[in-house]
C-alpha cells in the first residue's frame, strides 16, 4: 500500500463541497488514514509549496491557500499517488477530463479544489509537514 497527500483547498471548503471531495475518494477506493481541518498562516503555506517560491504564481499562490480553512488527507491504497494525481485531474480544470474533480468543482488553474504530491519524494515532505504519526490510523 502507498500513501499520498491531498489539500481540499479553501475554495472548495467555501462553497461546501468538501463533502462531495471526500466522496469521490472514498468510491475511488481511498483509504483516508489522517484527516483535520485547518486554516494556514501565510508562513505555512510558503513552507508547504517552497519548490514553487521562484514562480510567478507563488505569493497569489501561498495567499490563496492561507484565506479560509482547508481540509488536509493522507491517503492510502495500492498506486495512491499516481490514482489521486488521476481523479484530480489536470492543473487547469480547463484541460480536466470529464469525470474528473477538477473537471467537476475546479473553478480556475488557481483555485482547482484539490492538490495531491506529484512524486513519493513529495509525499514524504507533504505527509509529516502536517500529520504526526500518531494522527495516521
Ligand atoms: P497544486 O497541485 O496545489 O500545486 C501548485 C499549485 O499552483 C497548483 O495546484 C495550482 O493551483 C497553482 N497555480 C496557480 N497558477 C498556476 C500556473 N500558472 N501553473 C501551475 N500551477 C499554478
Amino acid at each position: 500500500m502507498e500513501r499520498t497527500f491531498a489539500i481540499i483547498k479553501p475554495d472548495a471548503v467555501e462553497r461546501k463541497v468538501s463533502g462531495k471531495v471526500l466522496a469521490m475518494i472514498e468510491e475511488a477506493g481511498f483509504n483516508i488514514v489522517g484527516m483535520k481541518k485547518i486554516h494556514l498562516s501565510k508562513c505555512e503555506a510558503e513552507g508547504f509549496y517552497y519548490v514553487h517560491k521562484e514562480r510567478p504564481f507563488f505569493g497569489d499562490l501561498c495567499s490563496f491557500m492561507s484565506r479560509s480553512p482547508v481540509i488536509v488527507l493522507a491517503l492510502e491504497k495500492d498506486n495512491a499517488i499516481a490514482d489521486w494525481r488521476s481523479l484530480m485531474g489536470a492543473t487547469n480544470p480547463a484541460n480536466a477530463d470529464a469525470g474528473t474533480i477538477r473537471k467537476e468543482l475546479g473553478v480556475s488553474i488557481e483555485e482547482n479544489t484539490v492538490h495531491g504530491s506529484d512524486s513519493p519524494e513529495s509525499a514524504a515532505y507533504e505527509i509529516p509537514y502536517f500529520f504526526s504519526q500518531l494522527e495516521l490510523v
